[in-house]
């Protein structure tokens, strides 16, 4: 028997109306990284194409960088606040359980009463937000999102594990989702692997309340960068298949930000014609997880790489495992 309840209905297309992106302010150069661990310029840029990253100063912090982008964000996105009714947050860096860092930023941005929420998805969370934000736009649940991805990882490196301490970047990048005469965001192709949650993974919090110690990231470099130079690199070209162009049709490509080798074993695989711009924006931020991708996306726009209306392919792979990717068109 069918159910009187009432089901909305948006609109049917969305778009990202507007990107911003906002970094460490500090400037952390490999040479001052050798200072930290034993290593050498030449072996990170060989290893990563790592050649400074960016930390919070002292007067940043994960909140400050998610409102410093979000901000940003929503001013060039011209739409009013009072419009924007949906806040989601991709973060593995909150300091504190509750509240979420969604209502902190609603609040900071004085956007009246939007859901908001957090998301855990780490690297892959910005594109976790922008297929949920597509979708809640679609289905008429919210009629303009903000996705944040922003994340401090400098205050959670072992800095005595020199495999990973020199990868890590801290920044946030923001993009306002509302409503499209036209198709602008591609079907998500995502999911999660099983087994796979101790490959990378922080330590317990309440062990390390116990114990006396931070929690830190702990990764297996090497599973990882298997795992996405094979199975993610298969993904990479459904998010292609998925989105319904040619290789041809492809303006930019901008996976997550984790190791320039990784980004080369996908270009190897997906054949894309030499004029896609593809970012290396890894180069001067380290891998800045769930903040990666809107990061690189903003900065390929502010410095004429990219242009507005390109089709871009983003994907996202991280601790869970997960991953998640989609073709959209640049604001
Ligand atoms: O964002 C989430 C997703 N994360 C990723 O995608 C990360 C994926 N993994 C990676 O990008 C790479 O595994 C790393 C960049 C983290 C490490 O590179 P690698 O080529 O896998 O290095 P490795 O850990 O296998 O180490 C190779 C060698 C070892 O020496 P031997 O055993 O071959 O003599 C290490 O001891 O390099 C040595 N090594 C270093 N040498 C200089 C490890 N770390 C360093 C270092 N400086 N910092």
């Amino acid at each position: 028997m069918s159910s009187p309840i009432k089901v909305s209905q948006g609109a049917t297309y969305s778009r990202i109306l507007a990107v911003a992106g906002a970094r460490g302010n500090r400037v952390v150069d490999n040479a001052e990284m050798c200072t930290i661990i034993d290593s050498s310029d030449e072996w990170i840029q060989q290893r990563t194409g790592i050649i400074e990253r960016r930390w919070v100063d002292d007067g940043q912090n994960v909140l400050s960088l998610a409102i410093a982008a979000a901000r940003k964000a929503v001013e060039r996105s011209g739409v009013p606040a009072e419009q924007i009714d949906g806040v989601l947050v991709s973060s593995v860096s909150n300091t504190r359980r509750f509240p979420s860092l969604a209502t902190q930023v609603a609040s900071a941005l004085g956007l009246p009463n939007p859901a908001a929420a957090d998301l855990s998805a780490a690297c892959a969370g910005f594109c976790y937000g922008i297929s949920l934000a597509d979708s809640m736009v679609r289905t008429g649940s919210a009629h303009h999102v903000l996705v944040v991805g922003v994340e401090v990882l400098s205050k959670q490196t072992n800095y005595t594990d020199r495999s990973t301490a020199f990868l890590f970047g801290d920044g946030a990048g923001a993009v306002v989702i509302g409503p499209s005469d036209t198709p602008a965001i591609g079907p998500a192709v995502w999911g999660s692997e099983i087994n796979t949650a101790e490959i990378i993974h922080s330590d317990d919090f309440e062990a390390g309340i116990a114990g006396g110690f931070e929690p830190m990231i702990h990764m297996d470099g090497h599973s990882v960068f298997r795992w996405a130079t094979s199975y993610i690199v298969e993904k990479t070209v459904e998010v292609l298949e998925a989105s319904g162009l040619r290789p041809d049709q492809l303006d930019v490509f901008i996976p997550h930000q984790a190791n320039n080798r990784i980004t080369d074993a996908m270009l190897r695989r997906l054949k894309l014609p030499e004029s896609v711009v593809v970012s290396r924006d890894i180069k001067h931020m380290g891998n800045a997880s769930a903040a990666s991708i809107p990061i690189a996306m903003d900065a390929l726009l502010e410095s004429g790489e990219a242009k507005s209306g390109d089709n871009a392919l983003v994907i996202g792979f991280g601790a869970g495992l997960v991953f998640a990717g989609q073709v959209v068109v640049l604001p």
